[in-house]
C-alpha cells in the first residue's frame, strides 16, 4: 500500500497558535470533531500529488481525460497543461477506485468549477476537490459530505499586504497581530488556504468574498458547518482540508494502491 501523508489533522490536538493567543473563540470555533461511529462518519481519502516527481507519464494520463478535459487542458502553455492533465488524471483515478469504475469512464463534469459528478454515479454520495501550487498537488474525495482543499507556497506575504487586499476579516487580522512577527507568513497562509478550501468545498470559490468566511486563526478548528485541518506538504507550502458536516467523524481510507496505475510516477511525498 502507498503511504498517506503524515498528517492528516483530524486529531482534536491544539494548535501552538491556539494555545499561546487563546483567540479561537473570538474568531471561530475549536471544537475537536467526535470519533468516527458506525452512525455518523465520513470516508475521507486523501491523494498527493508530487508534480516535480521524474517520470509521469503524462500521455497515458491524458488518456483518461474527456475530450472536454484533453480540450480545456490544450487551451494552457505547455507546464499548464501537464499540470491540468495529471491533476486531472489523478482526479478521475482516485474517484474511480471509490467508485469501482474505469478512471476514464468516471462521468466527471464541473471545469471550469467545482468537480461534479453525473448520473447515477452522482447519488453514491461522492464529493471531491483538487488544488495545486507549483510543484505540490492534492486531490481529496470525500462519501457521505462535503469536501474542499487549498494548497499555497508561502510567499512570506506580511500580515499588512494582506489586510490591505481585503480578504481578512477584522478578528484574523487582531488574531494574526497578536502571533510573533516571524510566524505571520505561515500563519496567513494558512487562513488563505483555509478559507478557499471552504469556499471550494461550498462550489463557489472566490466568486464569494474571502473576507466573510471567518477562519480560526489556529491550524484546525471549526467554520459555520465544516471542519478545517491542515495537510502534509512540503515545509515551503500549507495546505488546508474542509469537510462538512463539522460535527461528523472521519474516517481516512487508504488511497487505493492502484490510483495512479496509468501513470508511472510514484504517489508523492511520504513526509
Ligand atoms: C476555485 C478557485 C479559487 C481556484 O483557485 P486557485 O488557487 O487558482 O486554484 P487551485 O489549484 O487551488 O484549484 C483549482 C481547482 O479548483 C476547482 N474549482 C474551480 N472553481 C471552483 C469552484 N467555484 N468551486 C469549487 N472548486 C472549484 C477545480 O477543480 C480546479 O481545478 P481545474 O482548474 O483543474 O479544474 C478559482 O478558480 C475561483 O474561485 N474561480 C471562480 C471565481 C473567479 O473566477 N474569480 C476570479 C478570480 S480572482
Amino acid at each position: 500500500m502507498h503511504p498517506l501523508p503524515e498528517p492528516l489533522a483530524i486529531s482534536p490536538r491544539r494548535s501552538a497558535g491556539q494555545r499561546r493567543t487563546g483567540v479561537a473563540s473570538r474568531v471561530g470555533s475549536a471544537v475537536p470533531p467526535p470519533r468516527a461511529t458506525a452512525r455518523s462518519a465520513l470516508d475521507l481519502w486523501v491523494l498527493p500529488v508530487d508534480l516535480a516527481a521524474p517520470g509521469w507519464d503524462v500521455e497515458s494520463a491524458a488518456a483518461l481525460l474527456s475530450d472536454a478535459e484533453q480540450r480545456r487542458a490544450a487551451q494552457g502553455v505547455p507546464s499548464v497543461q501537464r499540470v491540468r492533465i495529471l491533476m486531472r488524471a489523478a482526479l478521475r483515478s482516485l474517484l474511480g477506485d471509490i467508485l469501482g469504475l474505469d478512471p476514464a469512464a468516471v462521468p466527471l463534469t464541473g471545469a471550469p468549477g467545482k468537480p461534479r459528478l453525473e448520473g447515477p454515479a452522482a447519488r453514491r454520495g461522492v464529493d471531491a476537490s483538487c488544488s495545486t501550487s507549483g510543484d505540490v498537488g492534492m486531490v481529496t474525495a470525500v462519501r457521505g459530505g462535503r469536501v474542499g482543499v487549498d494548497v499555497e507556497r508561502i510567499r512570506g506575504e506580511d500580515l499588512w499586504g494582506a489586510a490591505a487586499e481585503g480578504w481578512l476579516a477584522a478578528g484574523e487580522r487582531a488574531a494574526l497581530a497578536r502571533l510573533p512577527i516571524a510566524e505571520r507568513p505561515r500563519a496567513v497562509a494558512r487562513a488563505w488556504t483555509q478559507k478557499e478550501a471552504i469556499l471550494k468545498g461550498e462550489g463557489v470559490g472566490l466568486a464569494a468574498d474571502p473576507a466573510s468566511t471567518v477562519t480560526p486563526v489556529a491550524d484546525r478548528g471549526r467554520v459555520r458547518q465544516w471542519w478545517v485541518c491542515p495537510l502534509a506538504v512540503p515545509e515551503s507550502h500549507v495546505a488546508s482540508l474542509a469537510i462538512a458536516p463539522a460535527g461528523w467523524g472521519v474516517r481516512l481510507r487508504a488511497t487505493p494502491p492502484m490510483v495512479l496505475r496509468a501513470m508511472s510516477a510514484p504517489l508523492g511525498f511520504s513526509a
